[in-house]
Formats: C-alpha cells, sequence, structure tokens
C-alpha cells in the first residue's frame, strides 16, 4: 500500500471548492510514469496545475488576473495559461531583458514589476518596434530618467505607479522595503511630474501587499507566530484599501483614470478581490503551488511541480534509513530559514538531515515509511518558491493521467537568463 499523498486538498476560501484529485498522485504513481527516466528533472502535473488554475479564477472573483512570469519562467507554460481562463490577462515580468524577450515571443500587455534605470533605452526601442511595455516608477527622479531617454527614441511610454503598502508600526516594518510612496502627500509630486511629461504616459498603478500576500501564516510548531501574523495582517488590509482608494481619488482629481490599478498576489487574492477599485490581481505561484505556500490558513493550492534526485547510496541501513541523493541544493532566495530549503515531497516520511540541509552535491535524506528503497529510486522534492525551481532545469516533464504527455523548455533551456 502506498502512503497517501502529504497534501490535503482542503480550502477553507470562501465559495472555493476543493476538487477531488482524480487520482492518486502518491510516490508510486510518480515513480512509474518516470521509470528509466535520467535524474535529476523537474515536472509540472497538468492535472494539479488545472485545479490550481480553477482555484485561482475562482478566488480572483470578478478582477482579472495578471500572472507573475517571475513564478513561472517558461514561455510555453505562460502561453498555456493565459488560454486556460478569460480572466488571466497580461503578465508582470521581473526584468526588462525578460519583457522583451517575451515581446518577441508574442506576448502582450507586458508590466514590469519592478523600477529599472540603466536598461529603459532597451524599454524605448522595444515600444518604438511595437512592445506593449508599461515601466515601473516610484519617484520623481524615475519619471525624469524615462521622459529624458523616451524623448531621444521619440516614444511615449507607459508606466505604473507603484505604492508601497506596508504597515508602520513602533518597532515594526510590516512589509516589504520597496516604494516609498505610502501618502497621498507623497505620491502627488509624482503624479504631477508624469503629468507634466510630454513622452510618459500612466497606464496603472500598483501597490503589492507582500506581507499579506507573500508572508505564511499557518507554519506547523509556531502558533504563537501564525496567530500575531494574522493579527498584523487583518489591520493591514485596511490600510490597504484605504491607501489605495486614496491613490484612485487623486488620480480622479486630475481627471486620470488608469487603465488598470494593480494589486496583490497568490496569498492575497481573497482579499484583495474586495478592494472595488482594484481592477487585477497578480498571481504566479498558485500555478505551481511551492513548499512555502503550504503555510497559509486560508488556502491551499495543489503540489503541482516538483523535481526528483536519484538515490546513488545508502548511507545508513536502519533507524530510520538514510539514503543520500545526487544533487538537490536547490535553495530558493529570500531570508535564510529552513523554509526556503527545498522540502521532501514523496515517499511521505522522507526528510532532509537538520545538520546538512540539501547539498551542492549530495542529499542525504532519512525515511521512515513503507517503501523499500534502494540506489537508482527517485527521491521527490518540491523548492520551496515556484519559478526558481526553473533556474536549475532546462526542461519541466509534463504528466498527465500517469504517463507523461509533453517535455516544455524553462527559459533556462531558452538559453535565457533574467537575472
Ligand atoms: C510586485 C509583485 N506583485 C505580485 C507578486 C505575487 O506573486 P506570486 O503570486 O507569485 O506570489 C509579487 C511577488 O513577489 C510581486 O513582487
Amino acid at each position: 500500500m502506498d502512503t497517501k499523498n502529504p497534501v490535503s486538498t482542503r480550502t477553507s476560501t470562501p465559495g472555493v471548492l476543493s476538487q477531488p484529485q482524480s487520482q492518486q498522485q502518491d510516490y508510486s504513481y510518480y515513480k512509474r510514469i518516470f521509470a528509466g527516466y535520467p535524474m535529476p528533472f523537474a515536472y509540472l502535473d497538468l492535472d494539479l496545475l488545472t485545479h490550481n488554475i480553477q482555484q485561482i479564477a475562482t478566488s480572483a472573483g470578478d478582477k482579472r488576473v495578471r500572472i507573475a512570469s517571475k513564478s513561472v519562467r517558461s514561455v510555453a507554460i505562460l502561453k498555456r495559461l493565459l488560454a486556460a481562463d478569460e480572466r488571466f490577462q497580461g503578465i508582470m515580468c521581473f526584468t526588462l531583458r525578460e519583457a522583451v524577450y517575451l515581446a518577441s515571443q508574442g506576448f502582450k500587455d507586458l508590466l514590469l514589476g519592478y523600477p529599472v534605470w540603466h536598461y529603459i533605452p532597451a524599454a524605448a526601442e522595444a515600444i518604438a518596434a511595437g512592445a506593449q511595455i508599461t515601466l515601473m516608477l516610484d519617484s520623481v527622479d524615475h519619471v525624469r530618467q524615462i521622459e529624458q531617454v523616451a524623448q531621444q527614441y521619440e516614444v511615449k511610454i507607459p508606466v505604473c505607479l507603484d505604492l508601497d503598502m506596508a504597515l508602520d508600526l513602533p518597532g515594526l516594518h510590516f512589509g516589504v522595503w520597496r516604494s516609498p510612496l505610502r501618502t497621498v502627500a507623497q505620491v502627488r509630486p509624482v503624479v504631477e511630474s508624469i503629468i507634466a511629461a510630454p513622452h510618459i504616459l500612466l497606464d496603472g498603478i500598483m501597490g503589492y501587499e507582500a506581507q499579506i500576500a507573500g508572508l505564511g501564516d499557518h507554519y506547523p510548531h509556531q502558533t504563537a507566530k501564525n496567530v500575531v501574523v494574522r493579527n498584523l495582517k487583518k489591520r493591514s488590509l485596511l490600510q490597504v484599501a484605504q491607501r489605495r482608494a486614496a491613490v484612485i481619488e487623486l488620480l480622479a482629481s486630475y481627471n486620470l483614470t488608469p487603465r488598470f490599478i494593480n494589486g496583490g498576489g497568490t496569498g492575497s487574492l481573497h482579499t484583495t478581490r474586495n478592494e472595488p477599485g482594484v481592477t487585477e490581481i497578480t498571481a504566479g505561484s498558485g500555478f505551481y503551488a511551492p513548499a512555502l505556500f503550504d503555510n497559509y490558513q486560508d488556502f491551499r493550492y495543489q503540489p503541482a511541480a516538483g523535481f526528483a534526485i536519484e538515490i546513488v547510496r545508502q548511507a545508513k541501513v536502519s533507524n530510520p534509513p538514510i539514503y543520500t541523493c545526487l544533487g538537490g541544493g536547490y535553495v530558493a532566495s529570500g531570508a535564510t530559514n529552513n523554509d526556503k530549503l527545498p522540502r521532501p515531497y514523496l515517499p511521505a516520511g522522507a526528510r532532509l538531515i537538520p545538520l546538512e540541509g540539501a547539498g551542492e552535491v549530495q542529499t542525504p535524506i532519512s525515511y521512515r515509511g513503507p517503501h523499500t528503497l534502494a540506489p537508482g529510486d527517485p527521491i521527490f522534492l518540491r523548492h520551496s518558491k515556484a519559478g526558481e525551481l526553473c533556474e536549475r532545469f532546462t526542461h519541466l516533464l509534463l504528466v498527465s493521467n500517469g504517463e507523461i504527455v509533453d517535455t516544455v523548455t524553462t527559459y533556462r533551456g531558452d538559453g535565457q537568463c533574467f537575472l
């Protein structure tokens, strides 16, 4: 008997029903599918991806969904996602070179999620050639820099105003450090400089409430911290909505109605959708559903993406046995805690060894469970983050209904490196 898939299908998002999996995606299932396939490899389970697509579309309510390409990093999968639901429109890119590349692949409505400085001429050139790229900015200096280049290239550059959504409390900045624009008084001069810039068009505004969307509040064995984070999130929600609404009002006072008002991420679909002013929510991570996204109270996505490493020796025979695999040290970015390590997924009962973690060349795995493992067998893991998995692999094996149905390239497989 196989150990059951340890990831539950539960979701407590109101109105969103979990779908039963069409089959048991357990260790034997994946082992059989990939038998004989050289490891390491990364895979994407299309049946679970379909579940995640439906859940994201439903959770977005009546908002459009802009796909965060950093959390996908494969042209073929981005195309598949855009075709999957009419609410999915546009891409949030993470570098300008990536946006230019995606434009060359036929993608439209490319919002660069972060400011650029030296690469602005490349944007101007691409826009002059017909690319639909919107640059991010948050200061008068950004406006000046973009205007200067746009003038030189004789193009009009669409821009998006990035608002800070962090909650500032005495002694605590609950959120990320990105845009300095927190108040209407801070936003006003930037808006006025955009209005005064003949080669710039205000296309949208964005506020990413990272402390709600990107921060887990349901970590195992961290009850007290989870409660604090949930309370802070609740407090932050109200302020986020007020801040966005105040800026929309400010823009209206200048007769400005931007094409889009963007907010949120996978972890805030169910809250950002309640803001009337928001027209679209960004989402990416929920499609692959990496390990970090297991740690939220209000939703659960299906573990669609993973990777396999091969047991090459047995370091210890029993209590519990330790199997050592080749590779596996694909650690995620961010504050370096254990939750940035890849998480052993199948067989259930496989664990990293705390003192070694996931290694550059060797990853020991201790295992308690019913399977008899041996050199040559796979251990399946999930990356902590979504798209970073694709920086380690050239291809994703696409799996559906018990077989490999296709193989697609990642950005890395296309020879692209957008770091
Ligand atoms: C600006 C911005 N919007 C949205 C997101 C949410 O992306 P995801 O749904 O992949 O968590 C992120 C993630 O870092 C981001 O930086």
